[in-house]
C-alpha cells in the first residue's frame, strides 16, 4: 500500500485529482469505479473545475459506482444517483450510457446486482476505483464480516451505517437498510485502487486497514492485497497511525516516493 499523508484535506483532494487525470491520460478508455459519500464531494467539485478550464474530459470514459440504496428509485433525491447526477454527470462530458450505478428500485435486487457484476466484466473491468472508508472499516457497502471473496450483492447495512448516513436524508426519513453494493473481490480485481479518508473520526478504521491483520472485521484492510492501492490522508485521518513517521519519510507530504 502507498500512504500519502498531505497536510489538510485541500491538497490532499488535489493530489488525488492529479492522480485521477494522470490515470486518465494513461488510457484513452478508462472505466472509473466511483464512490458517493461526502468525502468525495470536494473530489467531484475540483474534477468539475478541472472540466470546465479545459483540462479534462470525461468523452471516452466509462464508470461504475459502487453502490445504491435498495428502495431507492434513481430520481430519488437521496439515491446515488442522483448525489452522482447532482455532484459530477450533470457537469461533465460523460457519453450517453457511459455511466452506470446499481439499480435500487429493480424488481429482483439478486438478479440486479448479479447483472451488474456481469457489466463490470463485460467492459474490461475497472482501471481505477475510488474509495472512502466508513467509521466500521467498510468500503463500498462491504460491512464487517463481509467475505473477502465477495462480488455485487445486497448487504445489510449496521446500524451505525445508517446512523452516519441520516444526515444527507431529510428529517423524518430514514436511510433504507440493504444496499446493493460490489463485493470485495470485486474491488480487488479493479486495476488501481485510490482510497481517500479524512478527519479523526477516520483515524481508527484507518490504523485497522492499514496496519491490522487483514480481516473480514475490518472489510478495508483487505486492501492489503491488492498490488496497486493508494490510500490519500489528511494529517487527522493519519494521526493513529504507528509507523506515520515512516510514511512521510518515503512520501514527504504525499509527493512521490524518494528512490
Ligand atoms: C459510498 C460508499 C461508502 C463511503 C463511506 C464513507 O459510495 O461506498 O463506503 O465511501 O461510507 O462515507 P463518507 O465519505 O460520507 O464519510
Amino acid at each position: 500500500m502507498k500512504i500519502l499523508i498531505l497536510p489538510d484535506q485541500g491538497d490532499a483532494t488535489i493530489r488525488a485529482a492529479d492522480m485521477i487525470c494522470e490515470s486518465m491520460a494513461a488510457r484513452a478508455r478508462t472505466v472509473l469505479g466511483l464512490a458517493t459519500g461526502g468525502t468525495m464531494e470536494p473530489l467531484y467539485a475540483e474534477l468539475v473545475a478541472r472540466h470546465r478550464q479545459g483540462r479534462l474530459t470525461f468523452a471516452d470514459a466509462r464508470s461504475f459506482n459502487l453502490d445504491e440504496y435498495v428502495g431507492l428509485a434513481p430520481r430519488h433525491p437521496q439515491s446515488y444517483h442522483s448525489y452522482m447526477h447532482r455532484h459530477l454527470f450533470a457537469h461533465v462530458d460523460f457519453a450517453p450510457g457511459a455511466t452506470a450505478l446499481p439499480d435500487g428500485s429493480a424488481p429482483d435486487p439478486d438478479a440486479e446486482a448479479d447483472a451488474y457484476e456481469a457489466r463490470i466484466a463485460a467492459a474490461g473491468g475497472i482501471d481505477l476505483q475510488l474509495l472512502g472508508i466508513g467509521r466500521n472499516g467498510h468500503i463500498g457497502f462491504n460491512e464487517p464480516t463481509s467475505s473477502l471473496c465477495s462480488r455485487t450483492r445486497v448487504k445489510t447495512l449496521t446500524e451505525s451505517t445508517r446512523a452516519a448516513n441520516a444526515r444527507f436524508f431529510a428529517e423524518g426519513e430514514e436511510p433504507p437498510t440493504c444496499a446493493i453494493t460490489m463485493g470485495l473481490a470485486t474491488i480487488l480485481d479493479a486495476r488501481q485502487v485510490l482510497l481517500l479518508a479524512f478527519g479523526a473520526e477516520k483515524a481508527p478504521a484507518v490504523r485497522a486497514m492499514i496496519e491490522g491483520p487483514v480481516s473480514a472485521f475490518t472489510p478495508a484492510s483487505v486492501l492489503q492485497m491488492h498490488r496497486r492501492a493508494t490510500v490519500i490522508l489528511d494529517q487527522a485521518a493519519a494521526s493513529m497511525l504507528e509507523l506515520r513517521e515512516y510514511y512521510h519519510t518515503v512520501h514527504p507530504d504525499g509527493a512521490p516516493a524518494l528512490v
